[in-house]
């Protein structure tokens, strides 16, 4: 007995010293991860001559950050639509760019982020094999996972590379054709509720509509229906895509904070625990198809993304082939990347056409020129001149992704070779973040001259694919280099499909009970959606889209 005591006791002390090494161990990570290697890297930030807000511990400038914009929300006046809008979205980033310039470092929590609105300083640190030595930021890729997953927004790599690869190719013009008609479908079931909606007002004067509202869910269900269908389980991952969404922009996340995550255990569940239940039932669609091509019903497949990809994979080239567990999370990345993004796209741009009556004739005009009041098809789209200057103009001044984020993965020394113009080597140490100002650069007059805030179109006509900006980096609506956005096809398509039907059933103006308050939460959106008075124009019944 007194043996087993003996042991016990033996075991237990051995077992308390290996508690007490491994908390001292997890302290030592915590005090370096947390203190030390920020710290360090501070100091070799300012050694290499960037400026910036003084960060303090746990928070870095998220306190600054969170006062700026709680002071900055003055209540705008009804029915003023001003594009100027950085100070208004981003007031801290305003308010340091006016101090330390274009590039500077301030910090979320202990992640140092280098601020760039200088699409040459962005040159100089991407261009060429420099690109290589950038990824995406550990800091939100931990933070949206359960929405992209390792799909190709946030893969890295050969692994990026390859799923490059193989989706590319899937948003091909030929097979974007074939989904106008589903575009077409569920754009007439909104215009219906549209229709509905001034019905019920007696159809005796224009009647207010969210627009914003009824576009994103369209947008929601033409990408569902794009990528994996909505029948077979379809609808229900939809459903529950949607839960995610909303519940992923409630939450308020202090990132970059050591053991922020802490405070949020129960969102982090509930996001995780949905996830898990949209993996399972896209698992079952994916699962479903597969037993229909091998069931030898590869001739009845649908003509969404997912079928593509799946196709793609049946070719033999084991290099395209994809596994279920990849092609889930590719179909939640198209779902979340593409359909808020496209949405906001169409939301701003109908502002903009009520705002602006001669852009609203134009288009309308166009419209009618290129079809008449006869059927659309893929080729009279593609000729909507007018609407393609538009839609630059509008993701120029209201660009949905209003920033873009890297990590550089090495030490990475700009101006290393002959010192370009006689600046000096600047050491980027590894594991800082680069937050790329997408809305500064588009709203920036030494880029754009002084009608930079100004809605004009007209910019992007005739060659000026740049609309005239004074840096081919200036202006970066769906990204750079080889990881620009994939689906830009598909959303110039949707675009001009959703906006032609729009413009041949409403005359748009905007609303008393519009508040032109933008801001951001992850994409640029509007604070209180976008309520336009809509009054019917004449149809003639056979208006529609032809495929
Ligand atoms: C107005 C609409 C859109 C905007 C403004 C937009 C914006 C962007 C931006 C800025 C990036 C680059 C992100 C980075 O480099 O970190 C990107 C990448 C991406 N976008 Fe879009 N996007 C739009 C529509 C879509 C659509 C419709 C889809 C898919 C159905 C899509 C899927 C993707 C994917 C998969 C990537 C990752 C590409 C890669 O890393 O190789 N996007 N998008």
């Amino acid at each position: 007995m007194e043996l087993a005591v003996a042991a016990f006791s033996t075991l237990h002390g051995t077992m308390a010293a290996g508690t007490l090494a491994a908390l001292a161990l997890a302290t030592s990570y915590f005090l370096y991860a947390a203190c030390l290697s920020p710290a360090a890297t501070r100091r070799r930030l300012r050694k290499a001559g960037f400026g910036g807000p003084a960060p303090s511990f746990p928070l870095g400038n998220l306190s600054e950050i969170a006062a700026s914009c709680s002071t900055s929300s003055s209540a705008p006046a009804s029915g003023v639509v001003s594009s100027d809008i950085h100070g208004a979205v981003f007031p801290y980033f305003a308010r340091w760019r006016a101090a330390f310039g274009n590039v500077f470092v301030y910090w979320l929590g202990t992640e140092p982020f280098v601020y760039v609105a200088d699409p040459e300083f962005l040159k100089r640190a991407t261009a060429g094999a420099m690109g290589r030595l950038w990824g995406k930021p550990d800091v939100f890729r931990r933070d949206r996972m359960p929405m992209f997953g390792r799909g190709l927004v946030m893969a890295e790599g050969d692994e990026w590379a390859r799923h490059r690869h193989v989706i590319a190719p899937a948003f091909s013009a030929t097979n974007l054709n074939d989904m106008i008609s589903l575009m077409e479908e569920t754009t007439a079931k909104m215009l219906g509720e549209w229709d509905e909606a001034v019905a019920a007002a007696g159809r005796s004067a224009a009647v207010a509509v969210d627009v914003e509202r009824g576009v994103v869910r369209n947008a929601a269900e033409i990408i569902a229906r794009a990528s994996f269908g909505i029948e077979e389980g379809g609808a229900r991952v939809f459903d529950k895509l949607q839960a995610m969404q909303s519940m992923l922009f409630r939450s308020n996340r202090l990132v970059g904070v050591p053991l922020a995550r802490l405070l949020h255990l129960r969102k982090t569940y509930e996001a995780w625990r949905l996830g898990r239940e949209i993996d399972a039932l896209l698992l079952d669609v994916i699962d479903a198809r597969r037993r229909a091509a091998a069931g030898g019903e590869a001739g009845k497949r649908k003509k969404d993304l997912l079928s593509l990809l799946l196709a793609a994979g049946d070719e033999g080239d084991k290099k395209r082939m994809m596994t279920s567990r990849e092609l889930v999370d590719e179909c939640k990345t198209f779902f979340f990347g593409g359909h808020e993004t496209t949405a906001l796209a169409v939301s701003w741009t109908l502002l903009m056409l009520a705002a602006h009556p001669e852009w609203q004739r134009a288009l309308r005009e166009e419209v009618r020129e290129v079809a008449g009041d006869g059927p659309l098809d893929a080729a009279a789209l593609s000729k909507l001149t007018k609407m393609g200057w538009v839609l630059n103009e509008v993701l120029r001044l209201y660009p949905p992704s209003p920033n873009v984020q890297r990590q550089a993965l090495h030490d990475v020394t700009l101006n290393d070779d002959a010192n370009v113009d006689g600046a000096p080597p600047v050491v980027i140490p590894k594991g800082t973040n680069m937050w790329i100002d997408v809305v500064a650069m588009h709203h920036d007059e030494a880029l754009w001259g002084p009608d930079a805030n100004e809605f004009r179109p007209e910019r992007f006509a005739g060659a000026a694919a740049q609309g005239g900006c004074g840096h081919r980096l200036g202006y970066l609506p769906f990204g750079f280099g080889g990881r620009i956005c994939v689906g830009r096809n598909l959303t110039g398509m949707e675009y001009r499909v959703v906006l032609a039907m729009v413009l041949r059933r409403f005359e748009l103006a905007v609303a008393t009970e519009y508040r032109h308050a933008p801001r951001i939460m992850l994409s640029l959106r509007p604070s209180d959606g976008i309520q336009l008075l809509l009054t019917p124009l004449a149809v003639s019944s056979n208006a529609s889209i032809k495929h």
